[in-house]
């Protein structure tokens, strides 16, 4: 069955790949916290501790609000399934009850890197993982063994996910059907850094919600990584400096028959989308459909994206409009 699902991918572009492959193996720059946003609660979300006398009843309605908070990330901004659920690439439609039982595949010369099943499958997916496990798996890229996982999931965005967001997540992860589905073991010829970073110690506060900028940047590099795709790679490394600039190659994503290239999403106003209106913005992000109407192709999670929340989408459009413009330069010859 996975096999089927689980597509290999010709490789299109040699060069796009090996970047694709290095862009992984590299420190990223450290985020900058706010240091704001320790003081600052969330505005509204309810808190996810309880005070020690709380009544069971409201830890019972906190775990509830929590597993809500998840499962609107879950099926929003962070939309982990975009890798995690398999689909039919002929339609392009989520398989019915295989959510997060493992799909994406990329192949290169360097690594084949499939997406693991995440669901609580003890066999075959991660129901045996202990909260910490899935924790540092997701946030440092370390596997329960302690052995250092490989590209390309976002782990050095991930590090920032507030741990209200990441025990949310977690406690979604929990509540999705188990799928016995077995997907091959990730192969990595090249070498994997020695960690993502630093160990993720101590409390990652929430974003304050009070600095919209600051919290559009959570939502967008954090816990979205749209940075990742569209902030160019100069030999492999993530060129901050041209953050949103694009022009990042995807070699047939998901076992789709085409490429992708990243486009420039930065405040330039020929190649970028500095003369996007704010609702053009939206309907890119949420409906994938370009400025002109040109159709997007379906790579970036448009259908996770449309469940993102107003408040949250204009957040989002703030901070992404404070990207100074940037080019590409060279365009995508690796
Ligand atoms: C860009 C695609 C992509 C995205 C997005 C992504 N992952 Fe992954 N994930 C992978 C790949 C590929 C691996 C396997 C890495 C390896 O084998 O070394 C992986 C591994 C994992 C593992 C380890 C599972 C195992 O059995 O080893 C967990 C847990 C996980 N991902 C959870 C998540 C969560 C939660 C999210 C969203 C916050 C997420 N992933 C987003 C591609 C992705
Ligand atoms: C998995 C990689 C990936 C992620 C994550 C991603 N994008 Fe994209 N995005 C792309 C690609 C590739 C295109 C171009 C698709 C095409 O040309 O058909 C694109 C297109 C766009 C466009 C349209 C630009 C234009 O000129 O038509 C906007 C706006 C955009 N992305 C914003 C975002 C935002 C905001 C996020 C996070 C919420 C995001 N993207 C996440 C890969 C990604």
């Amino acid at each position: 069955m996975s096999a089927k699902i689980v597509r290999a991918i010709t490789r299109m572009s040699v060069a796009a790949g090996i970047v694709l492959a290095a862009s992984c193996a590299q420190e990223e720059a450290p985020v900058q916290q706010d240091p704001n946003v320790e003081s600052a609660p969330a505005q509204q979300e309810p808190a996810a501790r309880q005070p020690a006398e709380a009544a069971s009843t409201a830890q019972q309605e906190s775990d509830q609000d929590l597993l809500a908070r998840g499962d609107y990330l879950m099926n929003g901004i962070v939309g982990c399934g975009n890798c995690h659920s398999p689909r039919n690439v002929e339609t392009g439609e989520f398989i019915e009850g295989m959510e997060l039982a493992g799909a994406f595949v990329i192949e290169e010369p360097g690594f084949t890197a499939y997406a693991p099943n995440i669901t609580p499958d003890e066999a075959t997916g991660i129901g045996s993982w202990s909260d910490e496990d899935i924790e540092r798996a997701v946030r440092q890229g370390i596997r329960p063994d302690g052995s250092v996982m490989g590209p390309p999931m976002a782990y050095p965005f991930y590090r920032d996910i507030s741990d209200r967001d990441m025990r949310a997540i977690i406690a979604y992860l929990r509540s999705v059907p188990a799928v016995s589905n077995e997907v091959p073991a990730s192969t990595y010829n090249i070498p994997l850094p020695p960690n993502w970073g630093p160990p993720v110690e101590g409390p990652v506060p929430e974003p304050s919600r009070d600095d919209q900028i600051e919290y559009g940047r959570y939502l967008t590099h954090t816990l979205g990584h749209c940075t990742d795709c569209h902030t160019p790679l100069v030999e492999g490394r993530h060129d901050f400096s041209r953050i949103g600039a694009g022009g990042n190659l995807f070699p047939m994503p998901f076992g789709y028959p085409w490429s992708a290239l990243a486009a420039n999403i930065t405040q330039h106003p020929e190649l970028g989308i500095g003369q996007w209106t704010d609702e053009e913005i939206k309907r890119a992000i949420t409906q994938g459909i370009s400025r002109d109407g040109r159709e997007l192709l379906p790579f970036m999670g448009f259908s996770f994206y449309e469940n993102i929340t107003a408040e949250d989408l204009d957040a989002i459009v703030a901070y992404v409009k404070t990207l100074p413009p940037a080019t590409a330069a060279p365009p995508q010859e690796h």
